[in-house]
């Protein structure tokens, strides 16, 4: 794993959005694999940016979403947190964004994106990472799920993510990519923000061990992943 420390948020996130955007200079029909929340806000901040100042071109790239809530309203949806911060600021065609759809059958959705999975392989997969571990929605648990599934949400993951939402009301249950979505992904890139997560990224970095209740463990068996985190979390 290449460990990047960083000062601040602010660098990580520039040096996260640094790569990506270079990725993209070099196969300008990228398939990113896309995170929602606190994480990803300064990367895809400075992604529009660079995209606004000419130094972008996402007309022939594409993107999927690690996850999405299973009957959430449309605009506490992670389809309205991509609009938002990322899909209408850059020239990423409609047509070649997959997320799941939060007001569709949930199983007709698993199965849309199981297919996705089987014809695409992700070149560069954006994570962040939950104060329990987990990187998409794939929480801790005996075991984890390879494939696009749905899953129940802990109680840590809607504590965590309850200030998104109006009513504070999150959903019980998500879409996911699985396991072996993630892992098959050429390239991940895992940021990781927030004194919360400072428990689960010592045992990532320190640990060694590969464990289900730390599904971020399992990162370690990858080959090509940058951690990019700011050095006061990890001491
Ligand atoms: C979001 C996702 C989650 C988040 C994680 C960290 O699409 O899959 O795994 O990356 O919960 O969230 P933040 O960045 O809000 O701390």
């Amino acid at each position: 794993m290449n460990v990047i420390l960083t000062k601040s948020y602010e660098e990580s996130a520039q040096k996260g959005a640094e790569l990506i955007l270079n990725a993209l200079s070099q196969n300008p029909a990228l398939l990113l694999g896309l995170a929602t929340g606190e994480t990803p806000v300064g990367i895809y901040r400075r992604i529009c940016d660079a995209y606004r100042d000419g130094n972008a071109d996402f007309s022939r790239a594409s993107s999927v979403n690690l996850d999405e809530y299973v009957g959430c309203r449309a605009e506490d949806s992670y389809r309205r947190f991509m609009d938002d911060n990322l899909f209408s600021n850059i020239n990423l065609p409609s047509e070649n964004i997959t997320i799941a759809d939060h007001t569709a059958d949930p199983i007709t959705e698993v199965n849309r994106l199981r297919k996705f999975f089987e014809r695409r392989t992700v070149d560069l997969q954006l994570l962040g990472i939950g104060p329990n571990g987990h990187i998409g929605f794939n929480e801790p648990d005996d075991e984890l799920e390879p494939h696009v599934h749905i899953t129940p949400l802990t109680k840590s993951t809607m504590d965590a993510n309850a200030h998104w939402f109006a009513d504070g009301v999150v959903p019980e249950r998500a879409i996911t990519m699985g396991m072996g979505d993630i892992l098959r992904a050429r390239t991940i890139l895992l940021v990781v923000k927030g004194e919360s997560k400072r428990a689960v990224l010592r045992e990532l970095l320190n640990g060694g061990k590969v464990t289900t209740r730390n599904p971020s463990t399992f990162l370690l068996l990858h080959p090509d992943v940058t951690l990019i985190t700011e050095e006061s979390l990890t001491v």
